[in-house]
């Protein structure tokens, strides 16, 4: 696996491999790397000739600068596990001014009111944040294919927005949620919870199941209110939001409309790490 630390090396690699015809999927990343990254890569090289991966904390996209601070950060280590794993061809891992030549700041972008739902509202500027890394990271790696888990279902609404307004060339991939046996969605983040707390935390995948046997037959208002009771009833877990969005705007909805796809989206603190979650509703 190559490793490239720097634009100038990265775009030397993409231009030979650009000449020899290969196709490009790329799956950025901000390390700390699980099996739920590798999924991404799983799929990038059953449908790519090449595929490309990015490690880079990207400090635009914090609007908590406590949350920076505590990124899990050990490089070697996924390094290590991308070289393992035989996935990746190829690893960039730029430095801050590879990215940000002048400022290390956000462009602002309108993604169609995508980005004012959910994460938009708890996080001011995140998303700006990620669609600036991301661009930039497209217009260096010239991907044909790139891959974003559903994990983070509104940042992959909003990286398709931005390819479609940009009239990007490039085909943007959702990979499904990828789950630890117990259901719980993987995240970096987990490694901040102690064995137990990660053990109970899967009532948050448990309750995405009951909200989807409830879909249809039982109100919103009333899903909402079990689900508030079910994480008043959990030691040292706080429901930050639960709501019913529809799939293509994400706009909240307290009805079900015929012919229109909903999503259940989540978020809970659980011992001060925030975890989220979100599960298609059929
Ligand atoms: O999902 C992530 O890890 C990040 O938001 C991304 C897409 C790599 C941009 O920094």
């Amino acid at each position: 696996m190559e490793v490239l630390k720097s634009k100038k090396v990265l775009q030397d690699f993409i231009e030979r491999q650009k000449e020899m015809g290969k196709k490009i999927g790329f799956a950025p990343t901000m390390g700390a790397l699980h099996d739920g990254h590798l999924s991404l890569y799983k799929m990038a090289k059953e449908e790519n000739d090449l595929v490309v991966s990015s490690i880079f904390v990207n400090p635009t996209q914090f609007n908590n600068p406590d949350d920076l601070k505590k990124y899990p950060r050990d490089i070697n280590r996924d390094i290590s596990i991308l070289e393992k794993s035989g996935l990746v061809d190829a690893v960039y891992i730029p430095e801050v001014t590879d990215i940000y030549p002048e400022k290390t700041e956000s462009r602002n972008y309108d993604f169609g009111g995508l980005e004012n739902e959910m994460e938009g509202k708890s996080r001011p500027g995140h998303f700006d944040g990620v669609g600036t890394v991301v661009e930039e990271l497209f217009n260096q790696v010239k991907p044909d294919n790139a891959y974003f888990g559903e994990k983070d279902f509104q940042q992959l609404a909003i990286i398709k927005k931005m390819t479609e307004n940009k009239k990007l060339l490039i085909n943007i991939k959702g990979v499904p949620v990828y789950r630890a046996e117990n259901g719980l969605a993987l995240s970096s983040r987990n490694q901040r919870l102690q064995e137990d707390r990660r053990e109970a935390s899967k009532v948050i995948f448990e309750t995405l199941k009951k909200v989807n046997d409830w879909f249809r037959v039982v109100t919103i208002p009333e899903i909402k209110a079990r689900v508030q009771d079910i994480f008043d009833q959990q030691r040292g877990m706080q429901l930050e939001y639960f709501l019913i969005a529809d799939e293509e705007t994400l706009r909240e909805t307290d009805f079900f409309y015929k012919d229109r796809n909903f999503r259940a989206f989540i978020v809970v603190m659980v011992d001060g790490v925030r975890l989220i979650d979100n599960m298609h509703l059929d």
